[in-house]
């Protein structure tokens, strides 16, 4: 059965400042307060699941036993056909420590190219975990399709936006307004549908 969340604090299982800045303000109006990982010293556990839903989930769990409070994280990336999904859970480290988003987009383009077919359709997927402290979970996924371009266009975002068109659109994402973006991302759709279900 779906558990609804009935607290008044939960925990984001995120160093990110600018995940938490989003997230407390998604749920600010609920009466809800918002803490960090990083706030409460929690550590970051290793990614080690070959699926979003598997690292989202290991994150939101193991945050909420270590802090007993309820933990919301996220996992997201990138999936493009031609590259069989990839680099899915591995956008982040397609960019390598240096986090050369620039490298990593011309590694996409390559793969596309080295594919030689003309399908560049993907799609940015956002899986969000709530975990309660005696294992309980709910999760959610949002989707936003769209098709990649090239030469990157665009200042705005971050990653791999420059080269992402969503459906429907002439602009990238990296065009696009914030406020446009937030509205129909898949981190946006992730988050709606998790506020449905338990909030
Ligand atoms: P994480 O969920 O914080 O681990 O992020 C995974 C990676 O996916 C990021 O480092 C980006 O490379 C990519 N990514 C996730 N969401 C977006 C987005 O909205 N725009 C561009 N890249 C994204």
């Amino acid at each position: 059965m779906t558990r609804k969340f009935s607290g008044e604090k939960l925990v984001l299982a995120s160093h990110n400042k600018g995940k938490l800045a989003e997230f407390s303000g998604l749920l600010a109006p609920l009466g809800i307060t918002v803490v960090s990982a990083a706030e409460l010293n929690l550590p970051e556990p290793e990614e080690t699941g070959d699926t979003f839903e598997a690292n989202s989930t290991l994150k939101a769990l193991a945050a909420a036993k270590v802090s007993d409070l309820p933990a919301l994280a996220d996992d997201s990336g990138l999936a493009v056909s031609a590259l069989n999904g990839d680099p899915g859970i591995f956008s982040a480290r397609w960019a390598g420590p240096e986090k050369d988003f620039a490298m990593a987009m011309r590694k996409v383009e390559d793969g596309l190219q080295a594919a030689g077919n003309d399908d560049r359709s993907a799609a940015f997927i956002c899986v969000l975990t709530l975990a309660w402290p005696d294992e309980h979970m709910e999760v959610t996924r949002g989707e936003c399709k769209g098709k990649l371009i090239w030469p990157p266009r665009g200042d705005g975002g971050f990653g791999y936006d420059p080269m992402f068109m969503p459906v429907g659109r002439t602009q990238t994402f990296a065009e696009i307004a914030a406020d446009e973006k937030k509205a129909i991302s898949h981190r946006a759709l992730a988050v709606e549908a998790m506020l449905a279900k338990c909030f």
